[in-house]
């Protein structure tokens, strides 16, 4: 398929007085997929976010949305997706099945569209109990799934996410990933920020790792913890006793071998899947049982520590308690 991509940045720039946010920053998004813009508070995100979906002009460079160049073609490009910003954009005061009335209206959407689409989302956010209350007596995952409710109203085939789980509580958390994949296997393209170096993970097809407005690494997961260091095979031996005929096996095929005493695990060092498979005819032929044999890769901490320098923010990995964060931009 050469379908055009969902997505392009080409250069992009936006300076705030002496402040370079975003200093160049290119990428593609293939249709149907997932991008992953990954990286710390202040690293440039949301700048990106606003300059693709046209609320922000750029200081220099361009980018497309659904082929649509953004500056040139901005209400094309805005009637090509969806937006679920940072800070909640629900109106408080109005109950969740209004705020969808409202936003409908103002698209000039048709009524029974909106009817019909209101019942149907509400029922996939299982917000259906809640659709006449007020949308201040929502939780913060209700609230961004309210939020993702109204960028979903007019079905955009493509929609741009700024840290859609940023203060949720894991359950919460979980729970959007999940009606994020629903979207994704129908085919919607997905641009997602974020902090957490799980959800990129959990989420993205493509990582683009941004930080002080520039793009410092890019790939798929894999590739990315492949560059942050080697995977190793991890051994789970049946018998404690066996552990060193197993450490002599073991290092007679892989130089560096790690023993857990006390426990009935070895680690080596590994280039890939090859040595995951030596490894296991090796046990294979020498009558040693064991329990369990993988491969075990870098997280994206690590990653993101190889890449940076510095661990990603930490009061926001800790993801306990539910409230709505300010957005920082105005
Ligand atoms: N409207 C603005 N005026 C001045 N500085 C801004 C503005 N918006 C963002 N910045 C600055 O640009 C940088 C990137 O911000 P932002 O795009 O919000 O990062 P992120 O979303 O990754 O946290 C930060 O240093 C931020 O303070
Ligand atoms: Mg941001």
């Amino acid at each position: 398929m050469t379908a055009a991509p969902a997505v392009e940045a080409v250069e992009l720039v936006k300076h705030f007085g002496q402040t370079r946010a975003v200093d160049g920053v290119s990428f593609v998004v293939p249709t149907g997929t997932v991008l992953g813009l990954l990286g710390p508070n202040g690293a440039g995100k949301t700048t990106l976010v606003r300059m693709l979906t046209t609320l922000s002009v750029p200081t220099g460079g361009t980018g497309r949305v659904a082929g649509y160049d953004i500056l040139r073609e901005p209400t094309q490009v805005r009637r090509s997706m969806g937006l679920t910003g940072q800070a909640a954009t629900v109106d408080e005061i109005l109950t969740g099945r209004e705020n969808l009335k409202l936003i409908g209206s103002l698209y000039g959407l048709p009524k029974s569209h909106v009817r019909e689409a209101t019942e149907r989302l509400f029922d996939r956010f299982d917000l259906t109990e809640a659709a006449d209350r007020m949308a201040k007596t929502y939780s913060g995952g209700m609230r961004r799934r309210l939020d993702l409710a109204v960028s979903l109203l007019a079905a955009p085939p493509i929609l741009f996410l700024d840290e859609p789980t940023t203060g949720l509580d894991p359950q919460s958390r979980s729970g959007l990933w999940a009606v994020l994949r629903e979207l994704v296997d129908e085919g919607t393209t997905l641009v997602l920020t974020t902090q957490y170096l799980e959800e990129a993970d959990h989420l993205a097809d493509e990582i683009v790792v941004v930080d002080h407005g520039k793009v410092i690494a890019a790939g798929t997961p894999t590739q990315l913890k492949d560059q942050a260091g080697q995977a190793s095979v991890v051994v789970t031996l049946t018998n404690a006793a066996d552990l060193d005929d197993a450490a002599r096996l073991m290092r007679s095929h892989s130089p560096e071998v790690h023993v857990e005493r006390g426990s009935r695990r070895l680690t080596a060092r590994a280039a890939g899947l090859g040595d995951m498979t030596r490894i296991a005819a090796v046990f294979e032929s020498s009558g040693i049982e064991l329990d369990d044999l993988g491969l075990a890769r870098p997280s994206l901490d690590d990653v993101f520590l190889h890449l940076t320098g510095h661990r990603a923010e930490a009061e926001a990995a800790d993801g306990t308690t539910e409230q709505t964060p300010e957005g920082v931009t105005p």
